[in-house]
């Protein structure tokens, strides 16, 4: 049998050498050599003077010709997991799903699978987990007898070549950093190993047309252990959010071929397993007794439901040469950036504070849309000052200190009526022109304008 060859590459220019080594021979880059299976040769001449031989040119079409299709999607039974998958599992697509380890991924691909297996034929490939430790997850999921079929391997040639006998139509792979491929030497886990299994993998959904799920970990940077590059490879990609700790798990689609990203699915983790939670509106709203300073409510737009959060921020005197600017669930540099337009547009000054800002449950919001509640949160925890219990807010803040309209306004004060607010600052041109019911709305253009207002 031929030896597989292998060879590096350079991850900054793409420089191959048949050996490793520290530096890159071309570029003279550090530490970016990377093994990689050598693709075959074609018969005749090299890798890249095909088109001239031996590749027989194949059918173009018109674009007008090319019929489209609506994709057939499979119900994993699970509402929450469709809505951010997009409507449900498409054949031949490859969903990632990353999250921090024990944050409920395979709890939530068995109860999918388990689920499936009734109608669908399914199979759970598990590289981590002992059959046996799946059976006892399963049992308290109260699906200990489903006919999911069931298969811990590592080796991703004997996973394809089990899958072209059990012919499955939903396939998970839990997870892809334990699995490698015999053309490598690296370890599982490393970039290589994990990158060359996946293509195979995604190789195999595609031409079989397989939906396939792949499980993936995230490192404590918030990236995939290494391998962002599987991003790219797969359809669909899906982060778990939010802490363990908390009882609520949030699933937010990332990338989506088939559907629309930043997406939320938000479960409650139980006794037995993960419960879809269907109107999730103000799960994260912990109300406190009093008005407290720092506090700001805030109804944000993430997929296509509002949503209403508290904006938490703690405004302290700073005693070192460094002021400190720290988020959770929010983007950091915007924060120093809205804390320069406080000072600017309204003349607050916080050089010589630390600020942290919070968004309580764990939920992260991605829109600027939560620009003026985080503002405010900080005004009132600077000066100790809680603002009305009965108050909503949200807006973006421009550089110039202006206050910018965001999407869907007026479903977003709905919401927030609808949960007992009674006042909302929101940006003019989000000011519905008949008003809201039992709401006071009080639109503004100029940050200043909204600082006036509490
Ligand atoms: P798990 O799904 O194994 O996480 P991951 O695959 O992302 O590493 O486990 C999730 C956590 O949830 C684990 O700490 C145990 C807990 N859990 C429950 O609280 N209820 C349940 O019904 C199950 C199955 C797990
Ligand atoms: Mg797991």
């Amino acid at each position: 049998m031929a030896k597989i060859k292998t060879q590096y590459s350079c991850r900054e220019c793409g420089a191959l050498s048949s050996k490793w080594a520290g530096q890159c021979p071309d570029c003279g880059a550090w530490n970016t050599l990377e093994e990689s299976a050598v693709a075959p040769a074609s018969p005749k001449g090299g890798r890249f003077s095909g088109y001239a031989g031996t590749a027989g040119a194949v059918a173009v079409q018109p674009l007008s010709e090319v019929v489209a299709t609506e994709e057939a999607r499979i119900a994993t039974g699970i509402g929450e997991l469709d809505r951010v998958l997009g409507g449900g599992l498409v054949a031949g697509s490859v969903v990632l799903i990353g999250g921090d380890p024990g944050i409920g991924k395979s709890t939530l691909l068995l109860q999918a699978l388990t689920g499936l297996a009734e109608n669908l034929a399914t199979l759970y490939v598990t590289g981590e987990e002992s059959p046996q430790q799946i059976s006892m997850r399963a049992q308290r999921l109260g699906a200990s007898g489903s006919p999911l079929r069931l298969v811990a391997e590592t080796g991703v040639e004997r996973i394809l070549a089990t899958a072209e006998v059990e012919r499955p139509q939903v396939m998970v792979v839990d997870s892809i950093q334990t699995i490698f491929t015999e053309q490598l030497q690296s370890a599982p886990g490393a970039v290589a190993q994990v990158r060359e299994s996946a293509a195979q993998l995604v190789r195999y959904a595609k031409r079989s047309g397989t939906a396939l799920f792949l499980v993936g970990h995230v490192t404590k940077e918030g990236t995939l252990a290494g391998p962002r590059v599987l991003e790219h490879m797969v359809d669909t990609v899906l982060y778990f959010e939010g802490d363990s700790s908390s009882r609520y798990r949030v699933v937010r689609a990332f990338k989506n071929r088939f559907g629309a990203v930043n997406e939320l699915g938000v479960f409650a983790m139980t006794e037995r397993g993960l419960h879809p939670v269907a109107n999730p509106s103000a799960i994260f709203l912990s109300r406190h007794e009093e008005p407290v300073a720092g506090s700001v409510v805030m109804v944000t737009r993430e997929g296509s439901r509002p949503l209403l959060v508290e904006v938490q921020a703690l405004v302290d005197e700073c005693r070192g040469g460094n002021p400190r600017r720290l988020t959770l669930g929010l983007e950091q540099n915007r924060l120093s950036m809205l804390l320069a337009v406080l000072h600017r547009h309204g003349g607050v000054v916080t050089y010589d504070q630390d600020v942290f800002v919070n968004v309580v449950g764990g939920v992260r919001v991605n829109e600027t849309g939560a620009d003026l509640a985080v503002l405010l949160a900080v005004l009132s925890s600077l000066r100790d000052r809680p603002l009305p219990h009965e108050l909503v807010v949200f807006g973006e803040v421009g550089l110039a200190g202006e206050i910018r309209p965001v999407p869907n306004g007026q479903e977003r004060l709905n919401e927030a009526a609808k949960h007992g607010f009674t006042r909302a600052i929101v940006p003019k041109a989000n000011a519905p022109k008949k008003g809201v019911k039992g709401m006071e709305v009080i639109a503004v253009q100029r940050l200043a304008e909204a600082l006036d207002q509490v």
